[in-house]
């Protein structure tokens, strides 16, 4: 097995000559190492297949999810592929918002540890996925920032980004595809993330994080945002990866954020995706603890804000019909 770094990058790596289907507990303990190390590993040339994606992911730990279609195409009850989703569908709408920088499941009660994709179908411009590190972005701040966010939280909602970024506005659902995703809770997490493997402290931000509590909406916004730009205002803390069929690409949700690439919406795009379940220490509350109140109420008043605001924005402030 090879790793190799990626040039002219703080982060991430490159791995070869393993076959991801059939790992020793050795090779998978220095894929694991590397992983936590580097913070993503991309492996060419894996095909892996639905099953394939869930069975490598599991190695990680529990799955929210394994071997789901992350794609612009529809597919069938048997798994055939078919049309591709119009824009104004949620789907799409959804897919959209994910342009935007983030970590996966931080609008969930416990937050993701890693996401994996895997390449199936990809069109031949655009449609990249682009990750940053949240490590180097924290180190790279001044220490009066430092100082300053260190006790700070920020609430966390799919709802508010999907309205702010794209003036989207999903109903909550309570079951189904998105029962898990537009609940109408938010969830607090600390600015500062102390990874629970390494120790190494990075910056937890990105499009769900909103209301700071003890800052006012203007102060928490510009935080954030300033935040987001330090991340990744410097290129060697950002790696775009353009995909090759075949591709497997894994990240630690715990310190690298991402997002997902504009391409010709109306070609075939198809990604496999499983997503690795935070343990313990990714909890921020349950939705029935008495803290979830507090966010249920942050939420409602930023999105009533935002109603109006986001009327300029892709969707207008409007919901989906299909
Ligand atoms: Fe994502």
């Amino acid at each position: 097995m090879e790793i190799t770094r990626i040039k002219g990058k703080v982060f991430g790596a490159v791995v070869t000559g393993v076959d991801l289907n059939d790992l020793t507990g050795e090779e998978f303990g220095t894929i694991h190492r590397a992983f936590l190390e580097h913070g993503f590993l991309v492996f060419p040339g894996q095909n892996l297949n639905e099953e394939q994606s869930a069975a490598f992911g599991e190695r990680f730990g529990p799955l929210e999810f394994g071997g789901a279609a992350m794609s612009n195409m529809k597919k069938d009850k048997n798994g055939t592929l078919g049309g591709i989703y119009d824009f104004d569908t949620q789907m799409m709408r959804t897919n959209i918002g994910n342009e935007t920088w983030h970590t996966d499941s931080t609008y969930k009660p416990v937050s993701s540890k890693c996401a994996m994709l895997s390449a199936v179908i990809v069109p031949d411009e655009g449609g990249g996925t682009e990750l940053a590190d949240a490590r180097a972005g924290y180190a790279a701040l001044d220490q009066a920032t430092k100082d300053r966010i260190e006790h700070l939280s920020a609430y966390h909602s799919t709802q508010y980004s999907q309205a702010n970024d794209i003036g989207d506005f999903p109903p909550i659902s309570e079951a189904g595809a998105y029962g898990s995703v537009y609940h109408g809770e938010a969830y607090l997490r600390p600015l500062v993330k102390l990874h629970p493997e390494t120790g190494v402290k990075n910056l937890f931000v990105g499009r769900h994080a909103f209301g700071i509590p003890g800052l006012s909406r203007s102060e928490s916004r510009e935080l954030i945002r300033h935040l987001m730009d330090v991340i990744v205002s410097d290129e060697s803390r950002t790696y775009l990866h353009m995909w090759t069929p075949g591709d497997t690409m894994i990240w630690d949700n715990r310190s690298v954020l991402h997002r997902a690439r504009p391409y010709d919406y109306a070609k075939p795009r198809y990604l496999i995706g499983t997503r690795i379940a935070g343990d313990d220490t990714e909890l921020s509350y349950w939705p029935t603890d008495p803290e979830a109140e507090a966010g249920r109420q942050a939420l409602s008043a930023e999105l009533a804000i935002l109603r109006e605001e986001a009327k300029d924005r892709l969707y207008g402030a409007t919901t989906a019909t299909r």
